[in-house]
């Protein structure tokens, strides 16, 4: 055993670039001269625990058929997982006064109760459940308003029948994606979240509140990578916030690809505060109100 076991290895330029380089063809995620110290430093811990020794090893570990787990714990570690109930409300107030509203007097009007909503990259689940929150509360009010025929028989769901409502809530990382599923919140995170909404969705347990069965059941979690090919198909929302900014502009263009082509016609998608499509794709259009901001599918002449 040499006598500079403990030091920690040496990461070259070459193996940085490498692996880089395979972090981004897995998932998309792009590392500048601004990030480069926390991937420094999340290589280093993740090649200490490993005890590959060397960051060549590691590299040839990652892409061999024995390091797919290996491959997804380091993913988990690069990835940012902030995220807060009923965040950027000025976004979440245009979805669900004009853009939701719109969509379901469509949508009742043509007889299609269905609605899909694909939260990609859900972090904790505060973001998926959000949404499920709004969208009962809208269905609610919706239905009162304009009663839907009367052969549909009243439920004991949260939706008034006949709607039906899926939300696909997805992610890279399995620890949030656990966390998701579990649906248990302490006080700090529950801040954004009003009482008339806690009553009504959650059950206080102790000193955390957790998501009430009902409302969990309209969220369906599941590992997804946005760097592949396949996408879920016929979304009417895609909420892809605070994500694509970690991609690189030729991933950020692929990607807005992938979402045109799975939006139903005239669907919308929702970006992060400090994201934008514009210089992306000339396939959606801006709405833009009160401060909130959606891009709209733009349905092209044949
Ligand atoms: C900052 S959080 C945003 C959470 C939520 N959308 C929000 O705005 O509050 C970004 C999430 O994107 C996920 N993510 C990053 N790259 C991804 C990829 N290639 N595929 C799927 N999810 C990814 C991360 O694991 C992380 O949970």
């Amino acid at each position: 055993m040499s006598s500079t076991a403990a030091a920690p290895a040496p990461l070259t330029e070459s193996d940085l670039k490498l692996l880089q380089a395979l972090i981004y063809r897995e998932c998309g995620m792009h590392f500048d001269e601004r990030r480069t110290s926390f991937l420094t430093d999340r290589l280093q811990r993740r090649l200490k625990e490993s005890q590959l020794g060397s960051f060549y090893n590691y590299y040839r570990h990652l892409t061999s058929e024995q390091g797919k787990e290996e491959l997804a714990l380091l993913l988990e570690n690069l990835t940012v997982n902030e995220t807060s109930f009923f965040r950027n409300r000025a976004q979440l107030d245009l979805f669900q006064k004009h853009i939701l509203q719109d969509l379901l007097q469509r949508k009742a009007a043509s007889g299609d109760y269905t609605l899909r909503i694909w939260s990609a990259g859900c972090s904790t689940g505060q973001e998926p459940y959000t949404l499920a929150m709004m969208i009962c509360d809208s269905l609610a009010h919706f239905s009162l308003r304009f009663p839907p025929p009367t052969r549909f028989l009243a439920t004991r769901s949260l939706l008034p029948s006949p709607w039906r409502v899926e939300i696909l809530a997805s992610d890279i990382n399995y620890k949030v994606l656990r966390a998701a599923q579990e649906g248990s919140y302490n006080e700090a995170q529950m801040a954004p979240v009003d009482y008339a909404c806690r009553l009504r969705y959650f059950d206080k347990v102790g000193d955390r509140y957790a998501i009430r069965a009902p409302l969990k059941e309209l969220v369906h979690f599941d590992f997804f990578n946005l760097k592949t090919e396949f996408v879920p198909q016929r979304n009417d929302f895609i909420f892809c916030r605070n994500v694509m900014m970690y991609f690189d502009q030729a991933e950020q263009k692929r990607l807005v690809e992938k979402f045109y082509s799975c939006l139903n016609p005239g669907g919308h998608v929702f970006v992060g505060h400090a994201e934008s499509l514009l210089g992306l794709t000339s396939k959606f259009a801006m709405v833009h109100r009160d401060s909130g901001t959606a891009y709209r599918r733009i349905e092209v002449e044949l």
